[in-house]
């Protein structure tokens, strides 16, 4: 059990609903999978974590309450269908779909990996962009299944020419929106005429979209593609509760699709068995948009502040629609990673083909993003001085 868990049920225990549980618990391990062995995960003892895109924040008041009413004997009963099934329901109704439309999982992180195993063989490939978030290719590269990389566009944005140029025969595409680590998003229209023109080419390449972050999306013309999954076979949306809905810690992920869709992603691996804590957690939060809107609002705040700092020394950020930022610092980001480290600020790992200029930053809590832009200026000007002494 991570240590993070652990805290999780010893400080629920004491039935506090503090802040700091609610800190606890958006703090979960981004891809652990691929991340395993690369980067040590830290004991947070006095280090600024802004490295793995968790939520700083946590849940919401009235998740929380949700999860504090659910501790009870009630707990020893559980096995599912019973309690996903309302789960299931709260889903389907936040996007106007039909129960069989809707699969959960303990994250999107086993729904993606399902995803690549349902629908990709050793002659169907994976498409997929780089950088983008990495469990799909990670997936791909375990069960040998070819994969086409499509390098991100000079705006730092997804190829959806190239990507879709790249699909036809393909087993399915994974196109993130708004695309981790970039923070680009492409807008409604766009996605569409993408998902269009990759069905008509070749209808029996699945589609998968990846909105992780669609949540903290500042454009209004940037929307959902749950429409376009219910007319069209083989196209599925995938949303974690663990970027806004700061609930990384308790594992919830869902995909939504047509039937035989998603119960060919169910078939193919499994998705975990999520437990009435989250699910209860999980009905609440999606009832609570108003946090969602505060947390879009809190977020967008943090990131103009550590935008602003970065412009001032003289780097540029892309603008992003996450919880992320992805700047040139024009230097390699295991050497700006280390110095951060060394001054007890964790930042994102390589992200290739920009490792050699390009660092992620989480957006953490507008306290934590204080402290790590002094880490931030330290690190930059020290370098700089260095440099032109040399
Ligand atoms: C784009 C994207 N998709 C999916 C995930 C997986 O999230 P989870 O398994 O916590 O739902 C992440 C995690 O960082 C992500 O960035």
């Amino acid at each position: 059990m991570s240590v993070s868990r652990r805290n999780f049920f010893r400080t629920l225990g004491l039935g506090s609903a503090g802040l700091s549980t609610s800190f606890i618990i958006g703090r979960g391990q981004e891809a652990m999978a691929f991340q395993a062995g690369t980067m040590p995960l830290p004991d947070d003892g006095g280090m600024i974590r802004i490295s793995s895109n968790e939520n700083a924040r946590g849940p919401g008041r009235k998740a929380m309450e949700a999860l504090q009413h659910a501790i009870s004997p009630r707990v020893g009963r559980g096995y599912p269908p019973d309690y996903t099934g309302e789960l299931v329901d709260t889903i389907a109704a936040t996007y106007g779909v039909n129960r069989n439309n809707v699969i959960v999982g303990t994250g999107s992180g086993p729904i993606l990996e399902a995803g690549v195993r349902a629908f990709c063989t050793a002659d169907k490939p994976l498409v997929t962009a780089a950088p983008t978030y990495g469990t799909p290719d990670g997936t791909a590269r375990r069960i040998n299944v070819p994969i086409k990389m499509i390098p991100v566009d000079r705006a730092l944005s997804l190829d959806l020419d190239a990507m879709a140029a790249a699909a036809t025969g393909g087993g399915m595409v994974f196109l993130c929106n708004p695309n981790n680590p970039t923070g680009t998003a492409h807008n409604a229209a766009a996605v569409e005429r993408f998902v269009r023109r990759v069905k008509q080419a070749s209808p029996g390449t699945a589609i998968l979209i990846d909105e992780a972050y669609i949540d903290y999306v500042h454009d209004p013309a940037v929307k959902t593609a749950v429409p376009l999954t219910q007319q069209l076979p083989g196209v599925f949306v995938t949303r974690s509760f663990s970027k806004a809905h700061g609930m990384a810690g308790l594992r919830l992920g869902y995909a939504i699709g047509q039937p035989e869709t998603v119960q060919a992603i169910s078939r193919a691996w499994s998705l975990g068995s999520v437990n009435t804590l989250t699910a209860a957690a999980g009905m609440a939060s999606l009832k609570d948009p108003q946090h969602i809107a505060e947390e879009r609002a809190e977020n967008a705040r943090v990131r103009d502040f550590t935008l602003q700092a970065f412009k001032d020394l003289g780097y540029q950020g892309s603008d992003s629609h996450t919880n992320c930022i992805f700047l040139d610092l024009k230097r390699p980001a295991s050497e700006f990673r280390d110095a951060c480290r060394a001054l007890k600020v964790q930042v994102g790992r390589d992200f290739p083909p920009f490792e050699k200029t390009h660092s992620r930053i989480t957006l953490g809590t507008m306290d934590e993003m204080r402290q790590a832009v002094q880490v931030f200026r330290k690190v930059l000007t020290a370098k700089a001085s260095t440099s032109s002494a040399a």
